[in-house]
């Protein structure tokens, strides 16, 4: 069967850029039958970073330096954008003014006034399919989590705890990089980059946060420059909010605690979801990436049960499904579910890409709690 084939750009070859670019190389590991996701143009300042998309990708046929050149490529469908942040808001107006469906990085937008004028745009282009990355609930083991507090097993919510750890900047010897500067990340720091990603499943929860209460700390104050010197780190490192959530279905409430990390001694992209209830509470740690810890709660003895689960994706794939699943695999399976998504059949996925609303809201909750920091008070949102 011939399948109809979506030609990409992809803007920002970066870490994130080649993700993308290695996703759709190797598209053939997913079953499905709709359409086929080619990278058709590329886009970076930093022309070295065209060639290893070259020899990966034969169907490039526009290279450059001006993403405005590639917006110009009629044959080009949508685009990933993953760039810093101070350059979100112009780009991503730019790609869905011109027509394309957007696939944008987090935090879609530097800020909350950045973000409002992406969702304008997109507002005035009905016809673009805009949805901002987030792949961590792809991991098997967290479809498993949604889909077992879809059932409502674990009763009423007590709390909620979400997060996102790093440790790579404890490396007090490496050098700055854009992502630690307010400039080019954003004032929100470790929540610009971290935070959007924990809220992806709360927000489909329905939990949205009615008030919330931050303590921000800064750990790190300069690093090397790369160039002999030191450079003032000026981002926030490690974050932690305490929110006030309603059920959406029992209007009861119950605590939030989103964590978003940088300093965070152990955990490698750690991203975890914890769920406890009054019948019962489970756990998800891409830590333990094959593992679903569940407990029931009956009134007497308790105890965790954990569920060692393959790799039985949200989209099957290939592989056997007692194996295991990664990083890599959840972008794959997030490009997918955007793939459903500007095919029409987005009702069909399980669990659809963070939409515009969900990246408002949280940067709701990201302005407010730099104002709960600097103001000492938990504020309403
Ligand atoms: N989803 C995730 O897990 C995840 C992980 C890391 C970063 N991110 C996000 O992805 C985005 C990019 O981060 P990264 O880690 O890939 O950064 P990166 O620094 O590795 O890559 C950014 C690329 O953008 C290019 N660039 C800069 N200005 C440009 C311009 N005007 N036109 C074209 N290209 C330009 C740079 O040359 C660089 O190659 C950010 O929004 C970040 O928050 C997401």
């Amino acid at each position: 069967m011939h399948r109809r084939r979506v030609r990409f750009g992809v803007i920002g070859l970066g870490l994130m850029g080649r993700e993308f670019g290695s996703s759709v190389a190797r598209w053939c590991h997913l079953i499905d039958d709709g359409p086929v996701p080619v990278v058709a143009a590329i886009c970076d300042r930093n022309r070295q970073a065209w060639d290893w998309f070259t020899e990966s990708h034969p169907d490039i046929r526009v290279k450059t330096d001006d993403y405005r050149e590639l917006l110009a490529a009629r044959e080009i469908e949508a685009v990933y954008c993953a760039v810093p942040h101070d350059l979100h808001e112009q780009l991503y107006t730019d790609i869905v003014r011109s027509g394309k469906h957007l696939l944008g990085e987090k935090p879609f937008g530097i800020d909350k006034a950045a973000n409002a004028r992406i969702l304008e745009a997109i507002r005035e282009n009905p016809g673009v399919v805009a949805r901002c990355s987030s792949e961590f609930p792809y991991f098997p083991a967290c479809q498993r989590l949604i889909r077992w507090l879809r059932t409502g097993a674990c009763g009423r919510i007590i709390e909620v705890r979400t997060g996102f750890h790093h440790s790579s900047d404890l490396d007090l010897d490496k050098p700055i990089n854009w992502k630690r500067t307010v400039e080019r990340n954003g004032e929100y720091g470790c929540l610009g980059d971290l935070g959007m990603h924990t809220l992806h499943v709360p927000f489909r929860m329905g939990w949205r946060p009615r008030s919330v209460y931050a303590d921000l700390q800064k750990v790190v104050t300069s690093r090397p420059d790369g160039k002999g010197g030191t450079a003032p780190c000026t981002t926030w490192d490690n974050a932690v909010l305490t929110c006030r959530c309603a059920d959406s279905k029992s209007g009861a409430e119950f605590s939030m605690v989103v964590e978003t990390k940088r300093m965070a001694p152990g955990a490698t992209n750690s991203w975890f979801l914890e769920v406890y209830g009054t019948a019962g509470s489970a756990r998800f740690s891409t830590h333990n990436p094959k593992c679903l810890e569940l407990l029931s709660t009956s009134g007497g003895e308790q105890g965790w049960t954990s569920v060692a689960t393959g790799s039985q994706s949200a989209v099957p794939s290939i592989t056997g499904g007692i194996f295991e699943f990664g990083f890599s695999d959840a972008v794959q399976q997030m490009i997918m579910a955007f793939m459903y998504e500007i095919s029409g059949r987005g009702p069909a996925h399980p669990f659809g890409t963070v939409t515009p609303e969900e990246t408002a809201w949280s940067h709701e909750l990201f302005t407010a709690a730099l104002q709960s920091h600097r103001t000492g008070q938990r504020l309403p949102l």
